[in-house]
């Protein structure tokens, strides 16, 4: 390696630990815990922290990456995704927050994309917003948040929660699509504008999406209010209470 490459390497790891760091103080934490883990071994006991590689020996995904292979499991499908570096989010996630619940889950939610909550602990809404979609299943259908299955649209976190671009929903889109045809779902519920009208490829507005059946590769769809935007208007909770209930009901629990 020459010491132009070697300083560009040691630059890039620099750049991410300092990334990391920020991620550690804006979930509160005052200093580096003693093992400093890019991704989580427990998510992916394969996966070695890998400084990011430069843009240009990335990989372009396509759907053939995954469509290509034999996939019959969830777990087959993350070990594809391996430590993904097919677009720019991979620069500044800590992990790749593939999903968690039922793999045969009759239900589904999709979200946007990781936050820093999610980001830290590799879990799809477990921060304020995930509480709320939490008491939404529990305490709203009488389920169990491990009964159903909950993935986002992008599986890194988009820096500063910004929205995720084109590339990246391109570059992620095959792993959703693989995610549910192996769930294989009754019914997907979109949480929010962003997931509904990127799943459904549309720009309508979510205040006319929401409370009103569409499809996604067969899949009855749902879309309605995220949680994050109910924590901010707490009285358009009732709008996705009347949603919930037309799931509920679809599902033959109501
Ligand atoms: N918001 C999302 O859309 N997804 C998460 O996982 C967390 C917050």
């Amino acid at each position: 390696m020459t010491a132009d490459a070697a300083r560009t390497e040691l630059r890039s790891i620099a750049d991410s630990l300092q990334h990391y760091v920020e991620i550690l103080k804006e979930g509160g934490l005052g200093g580096l815990p003693r093992t400093l883990h890019m991704s989580s071994p427990q998510a992916h006991p394969q996966a070695r922290p890998q400084p990011p590689s430069p843009a240009e020996d990335r990989p372009i995904a396509s759907p053939a990456d995954i469509d290509g292979q034999a996939l019959d499991s969830l777990a087959a499908l993350r070990d594809a995704i391996g430590d993904c570096r097919r677009c720019k989010l991979c620069e500044h996630r800590t992990q790749i927050v593939f999903g968690v619940g039922d793999p045969h889950a009759e239900l589904v939610f999709i979200g946007e994309g990781p936050g820093a909550d999610e980001d830290l602990r590799g879990e799809p809404f477990v921060g304020r917003a995930g509480q709320l979609l939490t008491e939404i299943i529990t305490k709203g259908m009488k389920m169990r948040r491990e009964e159903v299955y909950i993935a986002n649209v992008v599986k890194c976190r988009p820096p500063h929660n910004r929205n995720p671009e084109t590339d990246e929903i391109a570059a992620c889109e095959p792993f959703l699509r693989k995610q549910i045809e192996l769930i294989q779902p009754r019914i997907i519920v979109a949480l929010g504008a962003f997931a509904a009208q990127t799943l459904l490829q549309t720009k309508t507005p979510i205040s006319r999406l929401r409370g009103v059946w569409h499809t996604y590769q067969d899949t009855k769809l749902m879309p309605t209010l995220h949680p994050a935007y109910l924590l901010r208007n707490p009285r358009d909770k009732r709008l996705v209470w009347q949603d919930i209930k037309a799931v509920l009901r679809e599902m033959g629990r109501l």
